[in-house]
C-alpha cells in the first residue's frame, strides 16, 4: 500500500474506531485525580478532575495531567447536564469554603489559575453547531464563578517573578541529553544554551501584520501562552545570521499562487535559499498569567518545548513511502517534544518537564477537529489517535526551509532579523521570560475584556 500525504493526514483525523457508550456518572461518583494533593478527594483535585476527566470521553481519564483541558470549539461539556451541575457544585463549594486558602504554594496556585483561565476563554470563544443549544445562561453561571475563583488564587507580581525558571532546571537536571546525538537520535535533548542571548540559537522575533506573535497559529489557539521560535545553524550564531540575511536578500521571496486563476494571491517561493543539514529549530511555549492587579504578564514557566533536527535536507517521497515510519524518516528530520508535568513541577523534579515517549498519545488540541464532534457515540477515544511524535511531519513535511512554518517572518516585507547587541538585562537567561509582547497582544483580545468585565463588576466586594 502506498501512502499519500492526504492519507497520512486522514490517519490522525478523528475517524476510526469509536469508543463504546459513555458511562453515566452521577454527581457524587465524579472522577478524581491526585494532582494537587495526595488525597484524590481534595477540593482542588476534584476541581481539576471535573475539567480534565470527561465522563463522555472516558479515555480522558488516561491523561489527567494533559497540558490543556479537553475542550474544543464545538464542546458543550461543562455547560450541558450533568457535567454543568457537577462543576457548579465544586465551584460553589470552593467559593463558600474559601478553597483558595487550602493551598498556598505559588506554583500550584499559578497552575490552577492557568487551567481555569483556559476554561474561561474556551467558554467565551466556543462556537456551537447551528443545531446545538448556546447555553447562554449556563455560560454566564460558569464564567462568573470561574472569574471569582481566578481572582482569589491570583498571584502578586512579585510572586510571579519568583516562579521557577523550569527550563533551566530541566536542561541541567541530567535527565536529558544536552544536544543532538547522531549515535543516539532517540535520546531527547534540551540545549542548556537555548536562551543564551549570545549563544548559537537565534530567536525569531518578527511580529506579523497586526502585531500578531511570531507563532501566530499557536498563539491564536493557546492565547494564554507566549511562543518563542529559535533557529540554529550548525556553524553557530554568525552563520545563522548570515543565512537570515541571505533569505532577506533573496530577490523574489513570494510568487503567484499557481492555482489562483485571478492572480491575486501569493505564496512563499519554494526555491528559497536552503539551510544546511545539521540545522535545528525549536518552539518554546511559556505560561502567561494574570496577576492580582488584573494585568497579563509573562512567567518563567515553560509549558512545552518542540525541537526538530535536520539530519538531511529532503522531501518525503510521497510516491514510495509505504509506512508512517518510513515517511517520517524520509522527512530528513528527528522530532522531540517536552511537556509540563504538574506533579513533577510541584515536586520540583526535572524542572517539571517530561519528554514525550514515541508511543504516547494526546488529544490533539492544535490543528485538528475536536474529539467530541458528532453524536456522543462517535466521540473519539485517545486510543484512536496516532502517537503524537508521528504527527509532527504532517505539518513539517517539506524539505529544509520549506518545512519552517514561520519562514514568512524572515522575508520581505517584514523586518530584517538583526543581531542586536545585548542590553543590560541580557546577560542572564532570565530576560527571555520577560518577553511581554504576547502579553500585550492578549490584553487587546475580546475574551480578556470579558474576564476583566467580571472582575470590574466584582471590584469592591470582599476578597
Ligand atoms: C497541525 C499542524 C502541526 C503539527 C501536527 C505540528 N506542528 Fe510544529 N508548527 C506548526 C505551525 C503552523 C508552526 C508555525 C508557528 C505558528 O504559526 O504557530 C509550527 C512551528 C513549529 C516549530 C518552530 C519552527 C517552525 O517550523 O516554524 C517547531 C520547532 C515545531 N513546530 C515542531 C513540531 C514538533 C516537534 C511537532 C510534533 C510533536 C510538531 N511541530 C507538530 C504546525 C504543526
Amino acid at each position: 500500500m502506498r501512502l499519500s500525504l492526504a492519507a497520512l493526514v486522514l490517519a490522525i483525523l478523528p475517524i476510526g474506531l469509536r469508543q463504546s457508550c459513555p458511562p453515566s456518572w452521577s454527581l457524587d461518583s465524579a472522577p478524581t485525580a491526585a494532582i494537587y494533593d495526595p488525597n484524590p478527594n481534595h477540593l482542588w483535585n476534584r476541581l481539576h478532575a471535573a475539567i480534565f476527566i470527561r465522563s463522555d470521553i472516558p479515555s480522558t481519564g488516561k491523561v489527567p495531567d494533559a497540558l490543556d483541558p479537553p475542550l474544543w470549539y464545538r464542546t458543550s461539556y461543562l455547560l450541558a447536564p450533568p457535567s454543568h451541575q457537577r462543576i457548579m457544585k465544586i465551584l460553589d463549594e470552593f467559593l463558600e469554603t474559601d478553597g483558595e486558602r487550602l493551598i498556598q504554594d505559588p506554583v500550584k496556585r499559578a497552575i490552577l489559575a492557568r487551567d481555569l483561565w483556559w476554561v474561561f476563554d474556551w467558554s467565551v470563544e466556543r462556537q456551537p453547531e447551528y443545531n446545538q443549544p448556546a447555553y447562554e445562561k449556563e455560560k454566564q453561571e460558569l464564567q462568573s464563578r470561574l472569574a471569582e475563583v481566578m481572582r482569589r488564587v491570583a498571584l502578586t507580581p512579585e510572586e510571579i517573578r519568583t516562579l521557577p525558571s523550569n527550563y533551566a532546571l530541566a536542561a541541567n537536571s541530567g535527565q536529558f541529553g544536552k544536544e543532538y546525538d547522531p549515535s543516539h537520535p532517540n535520546r531527547p535533548f534540551l540545549p542548556p544554551d537555548l536562551f543564551d542571548p549570545n549563544g548559537p540559537w537565534v530567536q525569531l522575533y518578527g511580529n506579523g501584520p497586526n502585531m500578531e506573535p511570531v507563532a501566530s497559529s499557536h498563539a491564536h489557539t493557546f492565547s494564554r501562552s507566549t511562543f518563542l521560535v529559535f533557529i540554529r545553524l550548525p556553524a553557530g550564531r554568525k552563520a545563522t545570521f548570515d543565512y537570515l540575511q541571505t533569505l532577506w536578500d533573496f530577490p523574489q521571496p513570494w510568487i503567484p499562487r499557481p492555482d489562483d486563476e485571478r492572480h491575486e494571491q501569493t505564496i512563499v517561493n519554494p526555491n528559497l535559499p536552503q539551510f544546511p543539514a545539521g540545522t535545528e529549530v525549536a518552539l518554546v511555549r511559556q505560561m502567561m498569567l494574570f496577576d492580582n492587579q488584573g494585568n497579563v504578564v509573562a512567567t518563567p514557566i515553560t509549558e512545552s518545548v518542540q525541537i526538530r533536527f535536520y539530519r538531511k535536507i529532503s522531501e518525503i517521497d510521497r510516491m514510495h513511502a509505504t509506512t508512517q515510519a518510513e515517511a517520517m524518516r524520509g522527512s530528513g528530520q528527528d522530532f522531540y517534544q517536552f511537556r509540563l508535568s504538574r506533579p513533577q513541577l510541584f515536586a520540583r523534579s526535572t524542572g517539571g518537564l517530561r519528554a514525550t515517549d514515541p508511543d504516547e498519545r494526546e488529544f490533539a488540541m492544535f490543528g485538528f477537529s475536536g474529539a467530541d464532534e458528532g453524536e456522543p457515540r462517535q466521540y473519539m477515544s485517545l486510543d484512536n489517535y496516532q502517537p503524537v511524535m508521528q504527527s509532527c511531519f504532517m505539518c513539517h513535511s517539506h524539505a529544509g526551509i520549506n518545512s519552517l512554518n514561520t519562514r514568512e517572518r524572515l522575508l520581505k516585507p517584514n523586518w530584517l532579523q538583526r543581531d542586536s547587541p545585548p542590553g543590560p538585562g541580557d546577560q542572564t537567561n532570565a530576560n527571555w521570560w520577560q518577553y511581554d509582547s504576547d502579553a500585550n497582544w492578549k490584553q487587546g483580545r475580546y475574551e480578556w475584556g470579558w474576564l476583566k468585565g467580571y472582575w470590574n463588576t466584582a471590584a469592591g466586594t470582599s476578597r
